[in-house]
């Protein structure tokens, strides 16, 4: 039987001697026999809000990322919700419309997934680059409840609404309007889809939707609506902000000479790593360390030092999820002593490979959202 290495012996590099003598030779250029390690900083970090929880990527350990290190995003004041009031109610094209309370919805058949949650506004600036986490989500599949209401033939999508709402200016008028986003039916019965109550074995927070929210795992946030009040089974689809105007990406594609500008919405995940954590082990090794993400689970992650060649690194294999980020780790024996940029790049099992910032796909993104190009850093040894 080969030995497991726990993940966090992985990025630390704490192993015993006997433990690092069983271990495959793979993984022996993982591990160090000290558990002195030095962190590198990235002579590029840029300073972050400190009253705004994010992932710190340089502190960057648990695979699931723990409750004050995730971030949380509202667009309109995150609203005060009453456990025992508040209702779930499902209606327009169902068979049967339903209302639920929360102890109702609890009585669910209960399922937990872990999925990487990330902002599609995230890495759009150098200071924001930590909007992403990962979680153990608990809920119950939002599929057997559509089903139970008895889907009619005519629904072409459902719309989850949020408790939050704001004025929004629409040409020349303003109107009050809920926060909301839709789902194809054909998304909406994937069997992943949770309406979740729990995050990391707590209820949700009230930043992060309690007492209900949708998780769309391999979707960007936008889609993970928060503070669910009602599922609205329609027959056209939703236009509104959160759909159609602001989380739009406009794109160019190349077709011969001519460029096509085409506007989608957001929505699943652009295949995506980032370098964490850079650490110098007692044997004078560097040991760096990661994370990839994408709709599709990662085929593999690459690494460039300076103007080298790309080199292929380690993905942890113990900590798993379809819709979870990879971890993975490279240790770099000797290293030159001075200046070095270091730079990732995943492929997905799909065939994405993660673009350079000058690639078509990210010069011809023309809006913030979905920047998912190859960020390099600098560090000094
Ligand atoms: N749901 C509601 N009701 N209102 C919101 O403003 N923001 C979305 C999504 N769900 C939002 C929402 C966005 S843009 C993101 S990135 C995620 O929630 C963030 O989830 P978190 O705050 O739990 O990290």
């Amino acid at each position: 039987m080969q030995p497991q290495l726990s993940r966090r012996a992985m990025l630390s590099g704490g192993l015993s001697a006997l433990a690092l003598a069983q271990l495959p030779t793979s993984l022996i250029a993982l591990a160090d026999s000290s558990t002195q390690e030095e962190l590198v900083p990235f002579l590029d970090e840029q300073p972050t809000n400190p009253k705004r929880p994010m992932l710190k990527w340089q502190d960057l350990r648990d695979w699931i990322t723990p409750l004050d290190q995730f971030f949380a995003v509202g667009h309109y004041h995150a609203p005060k919700m009453d456990a025992d009031s508040w209702r779930l109610k499902v209606e327009g094209l169902v068979d049967k419309p339903i209302e639920l309370s929360l102890d109702q919805i609890k009585s669910r058949p209960r399922k937990e997934l872990i999925a990487t949650l990330e902002c599609s506004g995230n890495g759009a600036g150098a200071n924001f680059m930590g909007a992403i986490g990962n979680a153990r989500w608990a809920g119950t599949s939002l599929a057997a409840l559509l089903k139970d209401c008895g889907v009619r033939a005519e629904a072409v999508e459902a719309a989850f609404w949020g408790a939050d709402s704001g004025k929004e200016k629409i040409r020349d008028a303003e109107y009050d309007q809920n926060f909301a986003r839709s789902l194809s039916m054909a998304d909406a019965m994937r069997d992943d889809i949770l309406l979740a109550w729990e995050m990391n074995g707590q209820p949700l927070g009230a930043d992060h939707g309690f007492p209900l929210r949708l998780i769309v795992p391999g979707w960007y946030g936008i889609a993970w609506v928060k503070w669910l009040t009602r599922i609205e089974l329609r027959d056209r689809r939703l236009m509104n902000r959160f759909m159609a105007r602001d989380y739009v990406t406009i794109r160019g594609e190349k077709h011969g000479d001519q460029t096509e500008w085409k506007e989608t919405s957001v929505g699943p995940l652009n295949v995506k790593s980032l370098l964490g954590r850079v650490t110098r082990q007692a044997s004078g090794s560097l040991h760096i360390t990661g994370a990839a993400w994408a709709q599709h689970p990662i085929k593999s992650v690459e690494l460039k030092i300076d103007d080298g060649q790309w080199m292929p690194v380690q993905l942890d294999e113990q900590d798993h999820a379809p819709h979870a980020w990879t971890f993975w780790s490279y240790d770099w024996k000797n290293p030159t002593p001075g200046e070095h940029t270091l730079v990732c790049c995943a492929t997905d099992v799909a065939g994405h490979v993660q673009p350079l910032a000058d690639d078509d796909a990210i010069k011809l993104k023309k809006t913030y959202w979905e920047a998912n190009q190859q960020y390099p850093r600098r560090i000094k040894i």
